[in-house]
């Protein structure tokens, strides 16, 4: 009796261990970053339980509000001086989508109210219909930089979440939406759409007001280190997106043109699943390919 009870213990002490074993393994394999699987995962991930204080200040900004900008009736008076209708409703133009909300187009991005699975949008808690964080701080989304900066507890160098897609280029980065061609309102128009990077930057992130006692160990003690290093990004900052319109039957399409990550593109992959069948991700050619591959492209 109490030996077959020994047993049944023993076993499923030892089960119990190999179930844990696993789960550790799956959870630490989920937070390694892997530059193949990028994607944007909106403001509210970035605020969590990490950068409140931020995500409060955005909201009241600009940026923040950036989609009501698309609404019908909203800012009439500068719409019509840019030759846009008052109002249409330019919520789901691909025209303005790629400036006024977070990584439409991309993996995880934005998607408007006409594609068949809509982004949910929540009015008290602005998200990826924004222009978000990742719009300023990552390449390609903050998917996989998100886990270097939870794993290091922010104790991160610029390099190790600049190679899985975050960017320093701050004074370029503006570019990809001020003053970029496809802007409608540009200086021409109005002085007051001229860009000034050093007085507009005072601007974007007013957060001292927003800290608590409740978010105080949220407080960026290591950035001092890293405001001594010089990222990639600084110097030679990423290339300026440009993009294309075509009209399709089902209505306007984007298609970005130039960009500052390379993608794996389905193109690609076929080629190594035709070569190693389903499990081609297994392959050396496979991580071969993805550990030699230039992410990003930066200005020459
Ligand atoms: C290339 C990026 C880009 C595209 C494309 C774009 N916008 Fe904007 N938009 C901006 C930026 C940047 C500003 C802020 C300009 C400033 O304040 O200097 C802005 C400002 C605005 C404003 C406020 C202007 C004011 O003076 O109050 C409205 C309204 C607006 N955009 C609507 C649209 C609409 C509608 C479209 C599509 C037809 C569109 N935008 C396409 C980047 C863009
Ligand atoms: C319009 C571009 C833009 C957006 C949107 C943006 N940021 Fe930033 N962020 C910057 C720039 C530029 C800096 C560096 C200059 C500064 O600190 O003001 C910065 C700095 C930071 C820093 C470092 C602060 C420090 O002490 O140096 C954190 C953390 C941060 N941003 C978080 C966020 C979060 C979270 C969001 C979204 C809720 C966000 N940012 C949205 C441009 C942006
Ligand atoms: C993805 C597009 C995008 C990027 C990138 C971007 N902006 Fe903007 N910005 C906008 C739009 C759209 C507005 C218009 C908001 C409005 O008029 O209400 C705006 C407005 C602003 C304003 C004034 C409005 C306010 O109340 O905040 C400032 C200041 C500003 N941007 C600074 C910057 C700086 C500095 C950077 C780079 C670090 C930057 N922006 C990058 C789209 C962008």
């Amino acid at each position: 009796m109490t030996e077959k009870f020994l047993k049944i213990t023993a076993l499923s002490l030892l089960s119990l261990t190999v179930m844990l074993t696993v789960i550790t393994e799956v959870e630490a394999r989920k937070k390694k970053p892997n530059n193949y699987k990028m994607k944007y995962v909106g403001a509210l991930k970035c605020d969590g339980s990490c950068h409140d204080p931020y995500y409060q200040a955005w909201k009241n900004t600009g940026h923040g509000k950036a989609f009501e900008l698309l609404k019908p009736g909203i800012r009439a008076e500068a719409k019509k001086k840019a030759a846009l209708d008052p109002e249409k409703d330019y919520t789901t133009d691909p025209h303005c989508l790629r400036c006024h909300t977070t990584g439409y187009r991309q993996r995880g991005g934005f998607r408007p109210a006409t594609h068949k699975k809509p982004t949910p949008i929540d009015p008290q808690e602005p998200n990826k219909e924004q222009v978000g964080c990742e719009m300023c701080h990552t390449i390609a989304g903050g998917s996989e930089i998100r886990k270097i900066m939870k794993n290091t507890k922010g104790d991160f160098d610029k390099a190790d979440t600049e190679k899985h897609g975050q960017r320093w280029d701050y004074s370029n980065v503006c570019t990809r939406c001020h003053l970029h061609p496809k802007n409608p309102f540009q200086p021409s128009l109005d002085k007051k759409y001229e860009f000034d990077f050093k007085e507009r930057v005072k601007n974007i992130h007013k957060a001292d007001k927003y800290w608590s006692e409740d978010n105080r160990d949220q407080k960026l003690e290591k950035i001092k280190k890293r405001t001594k290093q010089i990222a990639q990004s600084e110097k030679t900052p990423v290339a300026i997106e440009d993009w294309k319109i075509k009209q399709k039957k089902k209505g306007p399409k984007l298609y970005l043109r130039n960009k500052p990550y390379n993608k794996v593109k389905r193109k690609e992959r076929r080629e190594f699943k035709k070569a190693h069948g389903k499990k081609y991700k297994k392959s050396d050619e496979w991580k071969k390919m993805l550990a030699e591959r230039k992410w990003f492209n930066y200005q020459k």
